[in-house]
């Protein structure tokens, strides 16, 4: 099969409009949201959604998500909607959060990987919401990276992965928040968070009081409960070292492991805060993400960052974390975690 690209210039509505009719009609078109980039296909047409899990090499006991268009049609695909979701749609939707509520029998068993609840998402990103209205279905979509890559961000990186896979690419540019969406279980009293995202534990503490975070979070040693969290995942191939705690010392730490590692001969890559970038030698593989504490600054770049070291085969990699772990540092320090197999080294 040949993709597709679609620029950013022609993501004009004829082009949006040609891809949603080969989505409605089973093909697999992928898309951006303000997250990641989405593999999408029918989400009402088992065959179709049967070609991601091909296309991508995904488990089949890992569900996707349902991208709607409006909140006004989640019901549809939904047997219950309780006061909380209901707030958390009136307040974060459409926006980076996905909410896992109870399925209707509508949902297909392939979507839901035969659970009896369903992911649904509202993306707000405005080719995503006019690609999914004009398909007229809901849209089932992981991101677009094969399994186990790092998700993409941009469309050149979904072509990395898939090219020759899926009849279309729409190129949005860059990805805003750059990590996957908060993902919000809302099936039992006390809702809780499965991935931390860009709607925080404190944004969402805000709107709907009490919420927990799933204990798997952070621990490597526990089964998490959503499916996918599991799974060795936006790992580079190269073995990582993330550092954490007091800046000073993680700045002096890396330094001293890239020079190590550079004497005896490795290509080293390195992922840290302009500060720290300075400090390192010269034929250091150096990906900044920006100043430190600048947050969103880093989760944008995160996932580029890993695979540009992917691509130039680095052996070794070392990374600053975040001082803290409140808001978006969460996120991000939970893609670290994972990205380093949890081989970390604490400073504090
Ligand atoms: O930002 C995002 O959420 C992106 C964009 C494309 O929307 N999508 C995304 O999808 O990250 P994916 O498939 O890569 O991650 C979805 C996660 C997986 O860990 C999956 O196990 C979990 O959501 N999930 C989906 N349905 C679930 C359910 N019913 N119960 C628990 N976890 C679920
Ligand atoms: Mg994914």
């Amino acid at each position: 099969m040949k993709t597709k690209l679609i620029t950013s210039g022609e993501t004009a509505d004829e082009e949006i409009q040609e891809a949603a009719q080969w989505l409605r009609h089973g093909a697999l078109v992928a898309f951006p949201t303000e997250t990641v980039y989405g593999l999408g296909a029918n989400g009402l047409d088992s065959e179709a959604v049967a070609a991601i899990y091909a296309a991508k090499g995904r488990p089949a006991d890992n569900p996707v998500i349902l991208h709607l268009a409006e909140p006004a049609e989640v019901k549809k695909y939904v047997s219950e909607i309780g006061p909380k979701a209901k707030k958390l749609l009136d307040v974060f939707c459409p926006g980076p959060i996905t909410l896992i509520l109870r399925s209707k029998n509508i949902v297909p068993r392939i979507v839901t990987a035969g659970l009896d609840t369903v992911g649904i998402r509202i993306p707000s990103h405005p080719i995503a919401r006019e690609l999914i209205r004009a398909a007229g279905v809901p849209v089932a979509a992981p991101s677009a990276n094969l399994s186990g890559r790092p998700s993409p961000t941009n469309a050149q990186a979904v072509l990395e992965d898939l090219n020759g896979k899926v009849a279309a690419v729409l190129d949005g540019g860059e990805s805003e928040v750059g990590l996957e969406s908060t993902i919000v279980d809302c099936t039992g009293n006390v809702p809780v968070v499965l991935r931390p995202g860009a709607v925080t534990l404190e944004m969402l503490h805000h709107v709907i009081g009490a919420v927990r975070l799933d204990a798997a979070i952070g621990n490597e040693e526990m089964v998490p409960r959503a499916p996918g969290m599991k799974y060795r995942h936006y790992a580079p191939l190269a073995p990582m070292t993330l550092y954490e705690g007091e800046a000073h010392k993680m700045e002096l730490a890396i330094q001293e492991a890239v020079r190590q590692a550079l004497a005896s001969g490795k290509c080293v890559g390195a992922i840290v805060s302009e500060e720290t970038a300075l400090l390192l030698p010269r034929g250091t593989v150096v990906r900044t993400y920006g100043r430190r504490g600048d947050t969103a600054a880093i989760a944008a770049q995160l996932y580029t960052a890993l695979r540009s070291f992917d691509a130039i085969a680095v052996d070794e990699i070392f990374a600053e974390g975040m001082t803290e772990q409140k808001g978006l540092s969460l996120a991000v320090m939970n893609r670290m975690y994972k990205a380093s197999g949890y081989r970390t080294v604490q400073l504090h």
